[in-house]
């Protein structure tokens, strides 16, 4: 399947020089160190181990990898409160061995994001050893936000509700309140404190001369904090976005940044600034609407929100995901979609965290294989890179049982080995379980089983990422909704240059049949992208299509000539990808 010119992800090579847009094309898929592979038996997964997991990574196509937090920590919030922003975590490895899992990943044409988590620190930096001793009003203080009274910007909503009760903490050594917008062990730093940004530029380089291709700013809209505000998105957060966007252009135009800004579409939008703050930002007012639109069998919420939030500066990239490390958030959807999620996905309050519900995709949709492919081929197909979080291409589960959002971070299943294939330390030294329930668990659900069933979720989601990733469409293309009256369906078109693809998804999971408006591609003939079925002809009339539930088509629209100069050669030959020999049971009939 390499070998084919269409897959263009294998074998490209990483272009430092000028500004290539890579991540328009890109899909990226999001890790933990800890959590992938452990090389050295000692329970927690680390740098080589992920480097030797690379070829994994590589033939499922995706094109970029994002490292969730690697740095010396006291590890309280999974690695986001850091002690040390300049070294790895030596339970993950060395700083050689990220380099030697730089080195790999490039060559494999994978670029690497990792974290930039700035907003605040942990406790145990020295910065803030240094600062609780320092005298008031100095520099070395001010690298946090302190206050005698623990009452200013009381407009603040606070964020972990389950955990904390104020924005504010005392500190005995101090004698002071600290900011802190997340747990009371992670002190805010302060932005307007020249220093810091100084500190927060060094970082940058740090990593950038170490080769990352990109940064996921972690809660940016919390950057700066101004009383008589909500202390979001406040314009000096933006001021200091072009800083850090200006810095690292300096560095590596190539660079790029991805902002976490959890906010409602009219506030998301502005990370993106005129172009020249973030590359891309998560589509956070999307991902829960998807889930919703699916419960209630109806494309109104996608529509709503993805036409509030279409226009970006055209250097920029909304980032697509379905479920990501943290907990499915539901902070800025209103009450009543909150309720309607909630009685939905998480019945029980143990899959409840914040506001939001922690559980992965699979056991979201109680393991519907249709469900998930259908919520895939939106991540996909709608505007934006789609952002893969691990173990999600096998239908990996959770375990309620775990702590906070330890929940959804437990470790890939490669196979049905002791400890998932994992790690061969003692079970009791991992530093979580895998998943072991009958239904999910690394007996039932891992790489190994899945690579060798041609119709497994893994094997799926090989083909529909290359044929995704052999159509520039999806990540550049100009996007339109069909607006059909049944509303079950939903139907969008994505253009780019001569191509145009119909991507319509049955949100029901019973049988629909919908009629689209074409009548301005009428003579073109519809091509399936997966197995190069021609359907008929679109006429000026209405185009009748049927889909079965949970359904999607992807839809090339041939032009006349095009479909004629075709007519002896049918196939888009986007066939099923070929299982490596290695893995096919004897006698499994070949793909394709
Ligand atoms: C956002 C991260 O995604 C989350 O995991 C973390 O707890 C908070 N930032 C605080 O660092």
């Amino acid at each position: 399947m390499q070998d084919d010119p269409r897959i263009r992800i294998a074998a490209r090579t990483v272009d430092r020089r000028r500004p290539t847009l890579w991540y328009k094309d890109a899909i990226i898929y999001q890790t933990h160190v800890r959590a992938f592979f452990d090389s050295n038996n000692d329970g927690v997964g680390d740098f080589p181990g992920l480097t030797e997991k690379l070829d994994y990574i590589e033939d499922l196509g995706v094109s970029a990898i994002w490292l969730l937090p690697f740095f010396p920590s006291p590890l309280k919030d999974d690695g986001y409160d850091i002690s040390d922003y300049c070294a790895v975590n030596p339970a993950y490895g060395t700083l050689d061995d990220f380099r030697t899992f730089v080195e790999a990943a490039h060559a494999r044409g994978l670029r690497v994001l990792i974290e930039l988590v700035v907003n605040h620190t942990s406790d145990q930096h020295p910065w803030f050893q240094r600062a609780r001793r320092a005298p008031k009003g100095s520099p070395e203080r001010d690298f946090y936000v302190w206050s005698e009274t623990g009452h200013e910007y009381d407009e603040a909503r606070i964020i972990f509700i389950d955990s904390e009760i104020s924005n504010w903490t005392w500190d005995p050594i101090a004698k002071a309140y600290f900011w802190h917008r997340f747990y009371s062990h992670q002190p805010d730093l302060n932005f307007d404190n020249p220093l810091v940004i100084r500190e927060v530029k060094n970082i940058l380089n740090f990593w950038l001369d170490l080769g990352v291709d990109g940064f996921r700013l972690d809660a940016v809209p919390y950057l700066i904090e101004r009383e008589g505000t909500d202390g979001e998105n406040v314009p000096e957060t933006h001021r200091v976005l072009k800083m850090i966007r200006a810095e690292v252009e300096r560095r590596n135009p190539d660079c790029v940044l991805l902002a976490e800004a959890n906010q409602m579409p009219k506030d998301t939008l502005p990370y993106f600034g005129n172009g020249d703050e973030c590359h891309m930002a998560f589509h956070f007012p999307l991902m829960p609407r998807m889930f919703i639109a699916v419960a209630q069998e109806d494309s109104t919420p996608i529509i709503e929100v993805v036409e509030s939030t279409m226009r970006l500066p055209e250097n920029c990239q909304w980032a697509i995901f379905l479920r990501n490390h943290d907990e499915l958030t539901l902070e800025m959807v209103t009450e009543d979609e909150r309720d309607y999620m909630w009685q939905f996905y998480a019945t029980h309050r143990r899959l409840r965290i914040n506001l939001g519900i922690r559980r992965r995709l699979a056991t979201l949709l109680d393991g519907d294989c249709r469900r998930i492919e259908l919520l895939n081929s939106l991540l996909f197909s709608m505007p934006g890179t789609p952002v893969l979080y691990y173990g999600d291409e096998i239908g990996m589960g959770d375990n309620p049982f775990l702590g906070d959002r330890d929940v959804v971070r437990t470790p890939m299943q490669w196979s049905a080995d002791s400890n998932a294939g994992f790690s061969k330390a003692d079970t009791v030294a991992l530093y979580l379980p895998p998943v072991m329930d009958p239904l999910f668990g690394y007996q039932a659900v891992n790489v190994e089983v899945q690579k060798k069933i041609r119709s497994s979720l893994l094997n799926w989601m090989r083909w529909v990422i290359r044929v995704r990733n052999a159509h520039q469409a999806f990540g550049r293309g100009d996007f339109r909704f069909l607006h059909p009256e049944n509303r079950k369906v939903l139907a969008y078109l994505r253009c780019f240059g001569e191509e145009t693809i119909l991507c319509v998804a049955n949100l029901s999971e019973t049988m629909q049949a919908v009629q689209l408006d074409l009548s301005d591609l009428a003579g073109c003939i519809p091509i399936d992208l997966f197995g190069g079925c021609l359907m008929p002809v679109i006429e000026a009339a209405p185009y009748p299509l049927t889909l079965g539930g949970h359904a999607f088509y992807w839809l090339r629209l041939l032009s006349p000539e095009e479909a004629r100069s075709r007519s002896d050669n049918p196939q888009e030959a986007m066939d099923r990808p070929e299982l490596p020999a290695k893995d096919r049971i004897q006698g499994q009939r070949p793909s394709g």
